[in-house]
């Protein structure tokens, strides 16, 4: 199982676009797929059509749907409590019907603020604990994470094994990079390893403009590994409006429906997943 983080501090640059497509992409090139949704704005659930469980026995007689908020509270070592593995995988419902079958999405809502806040000593380490023990076969995971650097943001750094930073090729966009590779690099020293690596910048939602190309020019001299970009397309938010992924939009969505699906390729391979011959 190798973890993918998708990540910038900034708002609005794609970030849960290319979880989705990736994740979908490398579920179609055979892997078995999550997607956790870290985001309390829920978007990469509802871009999902995830419907998360509901749960109706809980102490306030309230129905409550199972989301990633309730495993990461699961998962959180408290008056000596053991650290619970698998629990993500226990709210983990199947993508909706446009997405692929062997997708299945953590779903989020406005509960996972409150995780969000949360410092306690091991608070950190939650989401890497609850992804443990997967209870079926499971290849990738991909973790598409909020605009924001707070708790959240750490624990998909403790989580990840790699982290794409995505970010939309314009001026004010760029700023948020360097201050997601600064808390990046410091989990990394805490962890005492190579990890999370930073497997590349990806451009996004890339115009035909010149000013866009030298953007693109920038950020190739300032990081080393900038992916091959995602080209803008009115499909990306055609296919966000029918919670669908953009390859189910043929010949419209080819382009971006291919840069993902590349993008995937290189995810599987450097997380040496050979899931082709897994495909039934
Ligand atoms: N390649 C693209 N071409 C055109 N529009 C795009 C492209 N990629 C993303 N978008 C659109 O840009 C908007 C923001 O994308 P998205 O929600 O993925 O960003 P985000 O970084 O996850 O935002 P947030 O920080 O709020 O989580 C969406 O409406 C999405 O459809
Ligand atoms: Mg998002």
């Amino acid at each position: 199982m190798f973890t993918l983080a998708i990540a910038n501090q900034k708002g609005g640059v794609a970030k849960t676009t290319t979880a989705a497509n990736l994740a979908d992409a490398a579920a179609e090139l055979g892997a078995h797929v999550l997607l956790v949704d870290l985001d309390q704005q829920g978007n990469a659930t509802a871009l999902t059509d995830a419907t998360a469980r509901v749960f109706d026995g809980n102490a306030f007689g309230k129905p409550q749907q199972l989301t990633v908020s309730d495993a990461l509270y699961a998962a959180q070592e408290r008056a000596g409590a053991p650290v619970q593995a698998g629990t993500v995988h226990q709210v983990a419902v199947p993508a909706g019907q446009h997405w692929s079958p062997r997708l299945r999405v953590a779903p989020a809502n406005q509960d996972l603020a409150a995780r969000n806040g949360e410092t306690f000593p091991g608070a950190a380490q939650r989401l890497a604990v609850g992804l443990q023990e997967p209870p079926g076969p499971l290849d990738l995971v991909v973790l598409d994470c909020g605009p924001s650097l707070g708790g959240l943001f750490l624990a998909a750094m403790h989580a990840a094994d790699a982290v794409v930073v995505a970010s939309e090729a314009a001026d004010n966009a760029l700023e948020g990079i360097p201050r997601t590779l600064e808390v990046l690099a410091q989990v990394r020293a805490a962890r005492g390893g190579a990890a999370p690596a930073l497997l590349g910048v990806l451009p996004t939602a890339l115009a035909r403009e010149a000013r866009q190309g030298e953007l693109l020019d920038f950020l190739r001299s300032s990081y080393p590994d900038v992916l091959a970009p995602v080209p803008r397309r009115a499909v990306v938010r055609q296919a966000e409006g029918a919670h669908a992924p953009v390859r189910a939009f043929g010949a419209a969505g080819r382009e971006v429906a291919d840069v993902y699906r590349q993008l995937a390729e290189h995810v599987l391979h450097v997380a040496g997943v050979r899931p082709s011959e897994e495909v039934s």
